[in-house]
């Protein structure tokens, strides 16, 4: 199981000391909401931004990109060379090969549902991606409440990805905290995004761990 902390949620003020202190508490990744003020109702990192973050740590960077026009952005997130690119199905029209031009860069391609799109809008997908970010919370601000509905996705989508023998991850996203992490793991998910959770916590370590369940 793998934490990835968003950065939304920290205090800005701050912002080095945070990723520093962040990365010292056993962060896998560095999740980063990127928003446009047109897919979602906000505004938050562009590629100055998270270029500057990336020079100060060696956590692997997941770019979550919430944008309109997502072909447009991607360029711009290439040469930072994150982890991951990942990008809403709901936003573009030729996913399959957005998803081969961000693979031909050297970087992982993931795909992301909106709570109420289901996963069978995927189903001829899944070779093409190297996870899938399934969203429990309608996407745009962090401290949302979370949506139980996000368990019986992940259960399907896991079944699909074995039945492919694909390796695809499974990373959930919004509202996750330490009471129901365990469930979603036991449901098939990899990697959990949490940004409240940790950075409302006072001790980052313990609070990344507790999202770590133990089978
Ligand atoms: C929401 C973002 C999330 C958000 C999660 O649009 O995609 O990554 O930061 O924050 P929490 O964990 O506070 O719901
Ligand atoms: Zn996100």
């Amino acid at each position: 199981m793998y934490v990835a902390p968003s950065l939304l949620s920290v205090n800005f003020l701050r912002l080095e000391e945070e990723i520093k202190a962040i990365d010292a508490a056993g962060a896998d990744l560095l999740h980063i909401d990127v928003m446009d003020g047109h897919f979602v109702p906000n505004l938050t990192f562009g590629p100055c931004v998270i270029e500057k973050i990336s020079s100060i740590t060696k956590v692997p960077l997941d770019v979550h990109l919430m944008v309109k026009d997502v072909s447009k952005f991607v360029d711009l997130f290439i040469p930072l060379k994150p982890k991951f690119i990942s990008f809403h199905i709901e936003s573009e029209d030729h996913p399959i090969r957005l998803c081969e031009y961000i693979k031909n860069h050297g970087i992982h391609p993931a795909i992301v549902l909106n709570p109420h799109t289901p996963v069978s809008s995927i189903k001829h997908m899944i070779e093409f991606v190297d996870m899938v970010l399934l969203m429990s919370v309608n996407p745009g601000f962090g401290g949302q409440k979370f949506l139980p509905l996000v368990y019986e996705k992940i259960k399907e989508l896991r079944q699909r990805i074995d039945e492919k023998n694909a390796k695809v991850f499974i990373e959930v996203d919004g509202g996750v905290n330490g009471l129901n992490a365990s469930d979603l793991e036991l449901a098939g998910a990899d990697i959990l995004v949490a940004g409240n959770y940790i950075f409302s916590s006072d001790d980052y370590k313990t609070a990344i761990s507790s999202l770590k369940f133990e089978f």
